[in-house]
């Protein structure tokens, strides 16, 4: 597919991530600042992404499964290349031979490991991964278990970062604080995006944002302090004229109450452009908004273009960007913008920019 044929094209700019990396990077002077790349880079492509900050000098990297790892070892040479999603057993040879670092979070994990260094995950607040209270305790009693392990961080993830009032982000603190002192002496990684905007007292020897990089808004209620690094564009298929009355889309949840144009867009909820943002999400032509109307459906959306005569088949309506952040549609769509991204959908025509 090229630009000139797709129905659909999601830009991503690999120099505005590379700048957030740099903004985040400046905001958390304790330490270097890794890249969360799980999940294909938050939808976007990890591949591209890893490849861009490892050539603006990241150095520290992190994945969720051992297979995203895989994916981008290759394109992180001399970089800590770490899977948070732990050592799943019979997988430890792989993480030796591809040269990854596991993120060990219970005492069958460590016991397991074969290889010199790791990262250890604590238990916090999120009561998902990590060594718990009763681990560490028979952990600091028996220090023997961690013999020949070299440490390359302790680790612990923030419950309620987005939220800098909210009392857990200082009760994880304190509770960080405190099994670090049960451990051995050994570099520590806590925040996460939000985390690096609730001040020094969050600072650590190693951050590690995801969606900042991406331009999700690491301070909800604030103005988001991140470049916009994507822009998603769908070409209109058909512009139909609408007398009052007519209804649009299944299960006829819009009807016209004024003569109307509506045009047709090549996405849907297949492309990862939820369903339930029918009835209430919008696109952008030319940074004005249009409303969407009638449901979301598989392969189509449509959007009242009544007063923008502009609007033509074959032109393009932007579904994301500038105008339209991932953090507006998960509004919209009552989700979050991580949700937003990672629903990116496999049909988009994708192109990266460097500049
Ligand atoms: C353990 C861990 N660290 C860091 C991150 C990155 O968080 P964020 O995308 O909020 O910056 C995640 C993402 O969920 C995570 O699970």
């Amino acid at each position: 597919m090229s630009t000139e044929t797709a129905q659909s094209i999601l830009e991503v700019d690999l120099g505005a991530i590379v700048a957030n990396w740099r903004a985040l990077q400046t905001r958390h002077p304790s330490g270097p600042t890794a890249a969360v790349i799980k999940a294909d880079g938050y939808g976007l492509g990890a591949p591209q992404i890893a490849a861009a900050l490892h050539a603006a000098g990241c150095r520290h990297f992190f994945v969720a499964y051992l297979n995203e790892a895989f994916a981008v070892r290759a394109l992180v040479p001399n970089a800590m290349l770490a899977v948070l999603g732990g050592l799943i057993p019979g997988t430890e040879d792989a993480y030796v031979a591809n040269d990854l670092i596991p993120v060990l979070g219970s005492l069958d994990e460590i016991d397991r490991w074969r290889g010199r260094e790791a990262i250890l995950h604590v238990d916090t607040g999120m009561s998902r991964l990590g060594l718990d209270a009763r681990e560490l305790g028979i952990l600091a009693q028996d220090q023997s278990r961690l013999d020949g392990l070299t440490i390359r961080y302790i680790l612990s993830h923030l419950v309620s970062s987005e939220v800098p009032d909210d009392p857990v982000n200082q009760l994880q603190r304190q509770r960080f604080a405190a099994i670090r002192a049960m451990l051995p002496l050994a570099p520590t990684s806590l925040a996460n995006s939000s985390g690096i905007f609730l001040g020094p007292d969050f600072a650590s020897d190693l951050a590690r944002p995801g969606a900042a990089l991406y331009g999700i808004n690491p301070t909800p209620g604030q103005p988001n302090p991140m470049r916009c690094v994507l822009r998603l564009s769908v070409r209109v298929l058909a512009v139909r004229d609408i007398p009052t009355g007519a209804s649009v889309g299944y299960n006829a949840t819009w009807i016209a109450t004024r003569p109307s144009r509506i045009a047709t867009a090549a996405l849907g909820y297949a492309d990862g452009f939820h369903r339930s943002l029918s009835g209430r999400g919008s696109a952008c032509f030319d940074g004005t908004p249009v409303p969407l109307v009638g449901r979301v459906s598989m392969d189509l959306t449509t959007f009242d273009v009544t007063d923008h005569p502009a609007v033509q088949p074959g032109c393009w309506l932007d579904l994301l960007g500038p105008h339209l952040s991932p953090d507006d549609v998960a509004k919209a769509a009552g989700t979050n913008g991580y949700e937003v991204l990672t629903s990116l959908g496999r049909r988009f025509h994708r192109v990266y920019r460097t500049a």
